[in-house]
């Protein structure tokens, strides 16, 4: 049940010093993805990243995704992180100050919005969002910022929850879950408010088919949108 509480929460993972042997990301090689760290791992998955890339991660939160773009670019790369919460951009630079991995240095923590992003067109080689096209009120604008600021012929990935218009997936993913496991279990922690928030959120979000057509519709060359997990998760791939 942990599990579910965190990976629906979004909270951020304990770093080094804070009761765990190792930090919010995998500090051995070959450490295993497990859980939300491989689901945070998930849109890297689906692009290529190289040594010495500049990549954005955008709607950062407490920086999951950046640190993991960061070990995938290296020292000689770098990534810029936005968010437009100061609170989240905080405890992100807090982690990346508590980690020891030299190749973290090449994060830099931009306050700013999803929707108005504040770099130069073609600035980057890579792109992600996690769980935050979904939060975003302007969509489209924050798709537009997003295809701007890519370098031609690179790749943004966009990991949210699916919502699913297949009506097992349905009954699995979107209602039914929600409303018979993670609430029941959200109310025992005192967080039933923000379960149906999450619920509320899937409902406006946009369907695959949806998210496709959205970034073709703003010069994205490419779209494919790709069911994870059962159908729970969804991945968006969109080639500028
Ligand atoms: C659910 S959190 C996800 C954080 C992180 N990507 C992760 O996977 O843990 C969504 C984040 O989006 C940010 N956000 C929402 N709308 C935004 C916008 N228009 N511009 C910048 N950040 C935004 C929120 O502040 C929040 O940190």
């Amino acid at each position: 049940m942990k599990w579910l509480h965190f990976n629906l929460l979004f909270r951020p993972q304990p770093v080094a010093g804070e009761g765990q042997s190792h930090g919010p990301l995998p500090d051995r090689p070959g450490a295993q993805l497990t859980g939300r760290r491989f689901l945070t791992a998930l849109p890297l998955s689906m692009i290529t990243v190289r040594e010495g890339d500049t990549a954005v991660d955008v709607c950062c939160g407490s920086g999951d995704l950046a640190f993991l773009l960061s070990e995938k670019v290296g020292i000689s790369g770098k990534v810029i992180a936005l968010d437009f919460s100061k609170e989240q951009l905080q405890i992100a630079a807090t982690r990346q100050s508590a980690q020891s991995k030299a190749c973290y240095k090449n994060i830099e923590w931009i306050e700013g919005d999803a929707a108005d992003l504040p770099f130069p067109r073609s600035s980057f080689d890579a792109a992600t969002i996690g769980y935050g096209l979904r939060n975003i009120v302007d969509r489209r604008k924050a798709m537009e910022e997003m295809y701007k600021v890519l370098k031609p012929g690179s790749k943004v990935s966009i990991l949210d929850f699916n919502k699913s218009t297949s009506s097992l997936n349905s009954f699995c993913s979107g209602d039914w879950m929600i409303d018979y496991i993670v609430v029941p279990i959200a109310s025992g922690y005192t967080l039933a408010d923000e379960y149906q928030y999450l619920k509320s959120s899937i409902k406006k979000y946009l369907t695959g088919k949806e998210l496709e057509q959205l970034a073709r519709e703003v010069g994205f060359s490419e779209a494919k949108f790709y069911e994870i997990g059962a159908g729970l998760m969804g991945n968006l791939v969109a080639t500028r």
